[in-house]
């Protein structure tokens, strides 16, 4: 039988947005093992923890102070164990986030370091005298402004300065110092030991830099997918085969699923050879337009990257870094049409061969939140670049459970969330979706629950040119890109198996209208 992973259906839960048990507005371990029931019924196989680590939420958890510790904002250890427990017993796979490049400012490390110029424990990290009174090289924080931050000495004089590619609280790790490998090693133990079923590897592609540092030439940005002298170096492929060798240690296929923006898919493929890591997201797809031409090219190149390595192919279309795709892939201003094509967005990929990764609240086909106001927002690069740059809390926002007016249940009481919940959401709560056949929450629930009737290898069927159809095994998945509908022989009424809008049938045939995706029996 093929591992669980192969196939698996992952579920991003952004801890602090989730749900929250103590009533400060901030969701927390508790209050995601308090969900576990809701994200079994939903039909997902694993759950994705963003980090919920001991540290300042300089950049929402991915700057670490202690990466075996909980931060109290979150819990505690034994809340953290107790989520496990119940999702395991529940069926549910349990990954947490790793985050290797970059420590918190605040680490012990770092602190060392800063108080001991010119010593040893410089080492982990990367400081550098300056250039010419500036920094180091040109390189730019993916957050905005230079990449370096220059110190003071003890004695007050300005001292070396050191590379964050991030904000200047979260200082890049010196992979090469044997020390930093070691660490992380622990730490992987650490959390194999407490029963995790593996790990989602923040800024895999970033770990090893080029050497010498060399500038860049130009500047780059957070999503970015070219080659630059600090991504997607030859070196990281030596760390992920020294952890495959310590997860292959562990009984019962623990994991880990690279975040790494290759350049191309092939160079993404590498992340996932037999002997490095099990999965990479595929950031191809999610950044690929709504246009068939384009799905389709980027459907079969994954495919044959990914096979080349024997790796399965993996599919997503939000995070909680980019805008969600129920608004990303509406034109300008038209959220009706934005909602259909992500429901058939949705249907198409969880049709696709290989894992998917959701991300909390796209069950519920929730809008990006576009207007936060400046003073709510968190995310570091929206002050960094003085309000142009930085739009990731619009994804962040408290998810919606129950009731009429914030907090939807989020919160136990009253306290504002700590991102602002929409006035108008009430109708996208779980409990208003529950039930009701034609709202995207079951839509989710019906596909997942169907999902396994696609089996086997996608073989494209012949179509319209603004039509996607293939088969796989006895099933087969139509989506309908154009902006006229589309009719296709399904064979009947009782052949359609799910739809991710009104279909309407004739005999054997379905005229399926645009944005609209459908799968059917053979
Ligand atoms: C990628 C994470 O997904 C993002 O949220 C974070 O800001 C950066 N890595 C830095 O850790
Ligand atoms: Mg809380």
């Amino acid at each position: 039988m093929a591992p669980w992973w192969r196939d698996a259906v992952f579920y991003q839960v952004y801890p602090r947005s989730f749900a929250d048990s103590d009533g400060d507005g901030v969701g927390d371990l508790p209050g995601v093992r308090s969900r576990l029931p809701y994200l079994r019924s939903l039909g997902v196989d694993a759950v994705w923890l963003s980090p919920f680590y001991l540290g300042p939420q300089a950049d929402g958890g991915y700057d670490v102070e202690d990466y075996r510790a909980v931060d109290p904002l979150f819990g505690t250890m034994a809340d953290a164990r107790a989520l496990i427990a119940d999702a395991h017993a529940l069926g549910l796979r349990v990954i947490v986030d790793l985050v290797p490049n970059h420590s918190s400012s605040r680490h012990p490390w770092f602190r060392e370091a800063l108080a001991s110029p010119g010593s040893e424990h410089r080492a982990r990290y990367l400081f550098r005298p300056g250039r010419d009174g500036g920094p180091p090289n040109d390189w730019q924080s993916l957050f905005g402004g230079p990449a370096w931050t220059r110190t003071t000495d003890p004695d007050g004089t300005p001292g070396d300065w050191y590379l964050h590619l991030f904000s200047p609280e979260q200082p890049d790790f010196d992979w090469t110092y044997p020390a930093v490998a070691e660490e992380f090693r622990s730490v992987l133990r650490h959390w194999l030991d407490v029963g995790v079923d593996g790990f989602r590897v923040d800024v895999a592609h970033g770990l090893v830099k080029a050497h010498g540092l060399p500038d860049h030439g130009v500047p780059t940005h957070l999503l970015d997918l070219t080659a630059t002298p600090f991504w997607d170096q030859d070196g990281v492929h030596d760390i992920y085969r020294d952890w495959r060798r310590l997860l292959d240690t562990y009984p019962g296929d623990r994991v880990a699923v690279a975040e790494a923006w290759g350049p191309t898919l092939t160079r993404t493929a590498r992340y996932v050879r037999p002997d490095e890591l099990h999965q990479a997201f595929n950031f191809h797809y999610l950044t690929c337009p709504w246009d068939p031409v384009a799905l389709r090219a980027v459907i079969d190149d994954s495919l044959d990257a990914m096979s080349a390595v024997g790796a399965p192919a993996t599919w997503v279309l939000s995070n909680h870094d980019v805008v969600r795709h129920a608004t990303r892939l509406a034109p300008e201003a038209d959220p009706g049409t934005g909602l259909r094509r992500a429901r058939a967005a949705t249907l198409l990929m969880l049709a696709l061969p290989g894992s998917a990764y959701l991300y909390q609240g796209e069950e519920l086909g929730l809008p990006e939140v576009r207007d936060l106001p400046p003073h709510t927002r968190q995310d570091p690069a929206f002050a960094r670049s003085g309000g142009r740059d930085g739009f990731r809390d619009g994804c962040r926002v408290p998810l919606p459970w129950e009731g009429a007016e914030p907090p939807y249940g989020f919160s136990p009481h009253g306290t504002p969330t700590w991102l602002p919940q929409p006035s108008h959401w009430g109708g996208y709560a779980v409990a208003a979706q529950a039930g009701d056949p034609t709202s995207t929450l079951e839509m989710y629930r019906a596909a997942l629950a169907l999902r396994g009737t696609l089996r086997g290898d996608l073989a494209w069927l012949p179509s319209a040119p603004h039509v996607l159809a293939f088969e796989r095994g006895t099933a087969r998945c139509a989506v309908n890109l154009g902006d006229r509908p589309s009719t296709i022989h399904t064979g009947g009424v009782d052949h359609v198996l799910i739809a991710s809008g009104p279909v309407h049938h004739d005999g054997g045939h379905t005229s399926v209208p645009p944005d609209t995706a459908v799968w059917w029996r053979a």
